[in-house]
């Protein structure tokens, strides 16, 4: 039984004006039917998957459990960050929990903001790491890089990178420098962190015990005195707040020495910002991406989005162009400045 841990903290601002503060980009429905959210625990759920354990802030609890019982999905449990204290905390705060009942139960912990099309090759590269993963080691899933990403981690190979065949790890760096991110890229021996991560609770927690042993007094202190509310399981906030704000990333895996790598090469996105979006839609002739009540005439390479049923948008003879509407705001963008859109919230945010 594998139980899958889904984060879901993210605000998204680079994708404004769909992702809210109150609504954030894992909750609204950017490729498909169902919002990426839904679409993460339906992947991760049916034969050989217990039922969730999603932690998330205070604000989504409510989203989350009507939107997992509207997918059809178990809603497991569900623990309520007192504050968003970034990955670490919240990845040790699901290893106590699990570990509560069963120190050996296997965590897939995973973002709920990513696209993976196909389901089923994604469940066989996780069974090809369980393993692994059984067997003490920190397992990643590794995306073949196609650019010198700076806002991904990197794994570097120790051997030959077949798809599912897991491949001990030399090291993990994450959010390298540009040159670095070049350096890796060229050399060809690496792979993307997909943010996926197989392991069991007890491995978790030695990890931190050994890399980062400042975070277990306060998060257990948290997770001991954790108190049911709603239906939720809420998180101690004094002892939370005590936990330094870091990402896993950076507190155990470019620390951590057993680290493993399925290569997964059918398709992944992180969704990072509108131009990956328009790259995971449907595309017309002249590559123009269109949702909603969406028209383009004459345009070439174009994101057109209306996201309110009451909002016609036309494009008329345009290149390379983002535009969203929403219920209540315009984005207007040149495609190459994608992910400026970030800017747009922190400048509209200062304007109050
Ligand atoms: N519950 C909770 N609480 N979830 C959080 C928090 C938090 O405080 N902070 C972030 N998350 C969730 C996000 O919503 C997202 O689903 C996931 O954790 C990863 O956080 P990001 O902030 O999106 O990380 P990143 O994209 O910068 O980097 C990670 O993902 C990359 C791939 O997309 C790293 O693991 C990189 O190494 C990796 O390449
Ligand atoms: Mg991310």
């Amino acid at each position: 039984m594998i139980h899958p841990v889904l984060l879901c903290g993210g605000s998204g601002t680079r994708l404004w004006p769909l992702s809210r503060k109150s609504f954030p980009k894992q909750f609204t429905r950017l490729i498909g039917e169902e919002s990426l959210f839904q679409a993460s625990a339906r992947r991760l759920s049916g034969e050989g998957f217990a039922a969730p354990l999603v932690i998330t802030g205070s604000d989504y609890r409510f989203i989350v459990t009507e939107q997992l019982q509207a997918a059809g999905v178990d809603p497991g449990t569900v623990l309520i960050e007192p504050e968003g204290r970034n990955t670490a905390p919240a990845v040790l705060a699901a290893a106590l929990h699990l570990a509560q009942t069963d120190p050996s139960a296997l965590m897939l912990v995973a973002p709920s903001d990513h696209v993976v099309p196909d389901a089923a090759a994604f469940r066989a590269a996780v069974r090809a790491g369980e393993t692994a993963a059984r067997a003490g080691r920190i397992v990643t899933f590794g995306i073949r890089p196609t650019r010198a990403e700076t806002g991904y981690g990197w794994l570097e190979l120790t051997g030959p990178a077949a798809d599912g065949v897991p491949v001990d790890l030399a090291r993990f760096v994450e959010k390298p420098k540009r040159d670095a991110a070049e350096a890796m890229l060229a050399s060809g021996n690496f792979l993307w962190n997909a943010g996926i991560f197989l392991f069991t609770a007890g491995t978790m927690i030695d990890a931190f015990a050994t890399h980062a042993p400042g975070l277990l007094p306060p998060v257990r202190a948290a997770v001991d005195a954790a108190r049911p509310d709603l239906g939720f399981l809420r998180l101690e906030e004094t002892a939370w707040k005590g936990a330094e704000a870091i990402s896993i990333d950076y507190a155990v895996m470019e620390r951590a020495g057993n680290l493993v790598a399925v290569p997964f090469g059918a398709g992944w996105s992180d969704l990072g910002g509108w131009d990956a979006v328009a790259t995971e839609m449907a595309a017309d002739a002249r590559g123009n991406a269109l949702g909603g009540n969406a028209v383009a005439i004459d345009c070439d390479n174009t994101l057109l989005r209306a996201e309110d049923g009451d909002v016609e948008l036309v494009g008329i003879g345009l290149k390379d162009i983002i535009a969203i509407a929403t219920g209540d705001a315009v984005l207007v963008a040149d495609r190459s400045r994608a992910q400026d859109v970030k800017r747009a919230v922190e400048v509209l945010q200062a304007k109050g």
